[in-house]
């Protein structure tokens, strides 16, 4: 009996943490502990603890008085909705979550174990970084995590969700997981803090302003979402969750759907406006094909000019990247590239299928873009596009312009269901431009130029120049894009496509 008591005692004191002081402060400063963030992450009473008493070894500074159990961070599994997930949880209230070298080998111990088993991994990031008094030990625990990050990376999905501090080089493991969600006012990452950075550029700036959540949705890129508080922030990754497969050997979820597949949606027959210049947003069209109009958006606040995130076709998961007429005439800049290109390689690592829609009227033309290596970021994008083998359909709405027609997911690219709408305009360029160019010597004569590029727009500014050599499989009724692209991609669920052997490609970065 005694030895079951010590056990509840033992159990109960590890789960107070760093105590009700710090538990308090914590609580004050908006957050909530390690154990409660777990609980709104995971299926009631799924999860199963692991190391639940281990304690660090440090000796040095007087540090073998203290030494909690747990040592600032709760680790193991469970379930959301019933699939298995593999989760840390870093315990500010206990040694500020530092990362001692026992606290690094329980997070690799739950790595380890989610790519043997095929599950997620989810890290909640809440700590002062390295254990100062462990000194060198810690960045080396630290690199035991990095090359586990490394390792697992386009084998099972890996999430990052940050809720307090994140500094110096421990920012970059979230930095190479999936996707990294922060809670606004509350977290924070930055490789040198607001202190240093005064002291060598002078420049005056908040931790908020130099990595607060707002920097890194809207300016940085670094997080894809960010959240008012911790239980909205969880709920979310929960809804991520569900999307995701659990592993790269494993297809994506499929759920009960209760949207018809055939559903017409004759307001799409006019979402494109008469003049060609004039936006539509596409967020529309995203939402009137998705199951039940549900679009779960990645890095929604940053480079608005491309659209992406997952939906579900008949149940199964579908990720989608669109151009965005209402920004930037929904050119292709380094930004959108960049977050674009990213995604499309995540949706290739996890088998996960491309819905591609296509309005773009070329490339972001300017000195900013050509010195910042436009035409590096923009093959990110392409060369992304090129060597997915997952199943991809594409629908040219309206402008598919250039260069950027190539890149998009057409045919010359792999694209497997090349789809456009019949005010689809497949050119190398607009009519204006084109006719600009090709008939210069007529640029003096309003009316020669207005029949010129009437001539140009007659014969090019449509799908079916490009329909006639078969870069486009079939033009189609806006109103039954669902059923078509439903149609496409369930024919393709048993593809196969391999690239010739290499160990690895490379990718211009
Ligand atoms: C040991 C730490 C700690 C750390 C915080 N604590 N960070 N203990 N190592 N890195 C302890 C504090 O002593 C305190 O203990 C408790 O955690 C809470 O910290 P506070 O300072 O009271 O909290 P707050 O005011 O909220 O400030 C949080 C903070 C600050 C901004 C994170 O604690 C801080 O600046 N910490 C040091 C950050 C740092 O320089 N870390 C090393 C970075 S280098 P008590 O007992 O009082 O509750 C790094 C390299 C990684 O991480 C490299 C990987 C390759």
């Amino acid at each position: 009996m005694d030895v079951l008591q010590e056990l509840e005692d033992r159990r109960a004191a590890a789960r107070l943490g760093g105590g009700p002081r710090r538990v308090e402060a914590q609580h004050a400063k908006g957050k909530l502990t390690a154990r409660e963030r777990i609980e709104l992450l995971l299926d009631a009473e799924s999860f199963e603890e692991f190391d639940m008493f281990v304690a660090h070894r440090c000796t040095d500074f007087g540090m073998e008085a203290d030494r909690p159990a747990g040592d600032g961070v709760v680790t193991g599994w469970g379930t959301i909705n019933g699939r298995m997930v593999y989760v840390f949880s870093q315990d500010f209230t206990v040694m500020g979550g530092s990362v001692s070298e026992t606290h690094a080998q329980k997070i690799c111990k739950i790595m380890d174990m989610a790519v043997r088993n095929g599950a997620p991994v989810i890290g909640i990031n809440d700590s002062g970084g390295a254990r100062i008094q462990e000194g060198v030990a810690s960045l080396a625990a630290y690199g035991e995590v990095f090359q586990r990050n490394i390792s697992a990376s386009g084998v099972v999905p890996q999430i990052s969700v940050i809720m307090g501090p994140t500094a110096g080089g421990a920012v970059y493991s979230p930095a190479m997981t999936d996707f990294i969600f922060m809670v606004k006012d509350s977290s924070y990452m930055f490789v040198t803090g607001p202190d240093v950075v005064k002291t060598v550029t002078n420049e005056m700036v908040t931790a908020e302003e130099l990595g607060g959540a707002g920097t890194h949705t809207k300016k940085s890129s670094v997080a894809d979402a960010a959240f008012d508080n911790d239980v909205e922030a969880l709920a979310e990754v929960r809804r991520l969750v569900d999307f995701l497969p659990l592993h790269n050997r494993e297809k994506p979820p499929v759920r009960p759907f209760f949207d018809d597949v055939n559903r017409v949606e004759d307001s799409l027959d006019t979402l494109i406006p008469d003049n060609p210049n004039t936006p539509y947003d596409m967020k529309e069209l995203i939402l009137k094909l998705a199951d039940e109009g549900d679009f779960y958006e990645i890095q929604a606040e940053f480079a608005k000019n491309i659209l992406t995130g997952f939906i579900r076709l008949e149940g199964a998961t579908v990720g989608v990247v669109a151009n965005q007429p209402m920004v930037l005439a929904g050119c292709i800049d380094i930004d959108s590239a960049r977050k674009a290109a990213r995604f499309v390689r995540f949706c290739d690592a996890f088998e996960i299928p491309i819905l591609t829609l296509v309005d773009v009227p070329g490339f972001l033309p300017g000195t900013s873009q050509e010195y910042g290596g436009v035409i590096k970021h923009g093959a990110k994008l392409l060369f992304a596009y090129g060597e997915a083998t997952v199943p991809k359909v594409t629908v040219i709405t309206r402008k598919a312009y250039g260069g950027a027609y190539v890149v998009m997911a057409s045919k010359h690219l792999n694209g497997d269901f090349n789809y456009a709408w019949p005010t689809a305009e497949v050119a190398v360029m607009g009519a204006k431009g084109a006719t600009e160019i090709i008939h210069r010597a007529d640029l003096g004569d309003a009316d020669k130029i207005a029949a010129h590029t009437k001539e140009y727009e007659d014969r090019f500014a449509n799908p079916f120049v490009a329909a006639e050599k078969g870069f486009i499989d079939e033009v189609i009724m806006p109103h039954s894009t669902r059923k078509r692209i439903c149609r496409a991609f369930a024919s393709m669920r048993g593809k196969t496509r391999e690239h010739p052997w290499k160990k690895h490609d490379n990718i211009p970065l």
